[in-house]
């Protein structure tokens, strides 16, 4: 994880209303989170046939005022992690403690009041917002579930956190369907921020915006993030904004975390083979990931079913440097070279490089310079 530094007067400020950023308070501490989802077979008895492992034994740290950045390619179980930290699927088993109490195993009701301080940043700006309702009803309702502000002040709240994400305040009696992508995941955020909350866990939120609001939805947050303290559990499959987000990284693969550490000793100098190849295909990091060369390792096959996922290390059947103790016995996640890592080979990719002369992958000279994580 990154080394803390001392705390700025901005910083020691927002300390006074609770919130630690920059020291190193954990805010969520997650451990050994399961979530299956059962496999149903057909006709009347509908009976459990198999279990889709999404999410199989992760544990993380998010801490105060920080960003925890969760990587992995399509189906790894990212999303289903921000919804079960949510509480918006139960877990399987596992343990949740944000700030030193276990929500694992809240009731509903017991949730209640941890709803208020953990919310969500949907991915698709269109779906996520109910078009029937205007800007007013749809940033004004969890203010009025949770009784935080006297119905004769809501609209002054409202128009409040519009302006703070940029939105006109005149407009909270608009509809979703007159605003742009851009703006109504603004609209979005501005209902995340409603219930002043501690945890925003953001899944994708700006993947479904065009690549020039991008950057600006970023910049919101990251201005949010300063100015409230609130720390971010964020999900993105761009390891650009990630990096340039989130100064802890957790690289997941098929239900587990194959790599976690500070951004610099992630994108620096990976240690996990899965870890080497996403991050050469990101071309602006891949020269200081791939210790300078301009190759892209291609993965060769498909990610395999989280229904029957291999056996010992996951990424197996992917990996280049997968020996006989790989099918037998699953990494831990260790500490190696001031990360956590899971692999029985962990190192970084240039020492390989050059004792091997070559990258036991199929390397690719002719990247795309595309900036999406693309691993094939
Ligand atoms: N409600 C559900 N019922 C059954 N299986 C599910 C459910 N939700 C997710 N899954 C499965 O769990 C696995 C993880 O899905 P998840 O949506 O968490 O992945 P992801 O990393 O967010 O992928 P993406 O990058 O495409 O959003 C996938 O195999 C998915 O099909
Ligand atoms: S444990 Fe083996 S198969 Fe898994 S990533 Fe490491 S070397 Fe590859
Ligand atoms: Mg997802």
């Amino acid at each position: 994880m990154t080394e803390t530094t001392a705390p700025t007067a901005a910083e020691q400020a927002r300390d006074k209303r609770g919130y630690h950023s920059n020291l190193d308070v954990p805010l969520l501490e997650v451990k050994d989170l399961v979530k299956h989802f059962p496999v149903k077979s057909s006709g009347l008895l509908r009976r459990t046939i198999g279990q889709v492992q999404a999410v199989d034994g992760v544990t993380f740290t998010v801490r105060k005022g920080s960003a925890l950045g969760l990587v992995g390619e399509s189906g790894c179980g990212k999303t289903t992690t921000g919804r079960v930290v949510t509480r918006l699927y139960d877990p399987t088993s596992g343990s949740m403690m944000f700030e030193g109490n276990e929500l694992a195993t809240l009731s509903s009701k017991e949730m209640m009041p941890y709803r208020r301080e953990i919310q969500l940043i949907f991915q698709d700006p269109y779906s996520s917002l109910n078009p029937r309702h205007t800007v007013g009803t749809i940033v004004g309702t969890p203010m009025l579930v949770h009784n935080t502000v006297p119905k004769n002040k809501m609209i002054a709240r409202v128009q409040e956190l519009l302006e703070t994400v940029g939105l006109n305040p005149e407009h909270y009696n608009r509809y979703p369907s007159e605003f742009s992508g851009g703006q109504r995941q603004r609209i979005g955020i501005a209902r995340a921020l409603a219930l002043n909350p501690k945890l925003i866990v953001a899944d994708e939120p700006v993947s479904a915006l065009d690549v020039s609001i991008q950057a600006q939805v970023v910049n919101l947050l990251q201005d949010l993030q300063k100015e409230f303290g609130i720390a971010f559990l964020f999900i993105a499959h761009d390891l650009a904004i990630v990096r340039h987000f989130c100064p802890d990284i957790a690289v997941m693969y098929l239900g587990k975390i194959v790599e976690m550490g500070g951004r610099d000793q992630i994108y620096n100098s990976p240690h996990h083979p899965y870890t080497q190849a996403l991050l050469s295909s990101a071309p602006d990091v891949k020269q200081a990931a791939i210790g300078g060369r301009r190759e892209r390792i291609r993965l060769e096959g498909d990610v395999p079913s989280p229904i029957n996922p291999p056996s010992g290390c996951r990424f197996r059947t992917r990996c280049w440097k997968a020996q006989e103790i790989c099918a037998n016995e699953e990494p831990p996640l260790l500490q190696v070279g001031g990360r956590q890592v899971a692999c029985h080979f962990a190192e970084p990719l240039q020492v390989i490089a050059a004792e091997e002369g070559e990258i036991a992958a199929q390397v690719d000279d002719d990247s795309s310079d595309s900036p999406r994580l693309e691993v094939r």
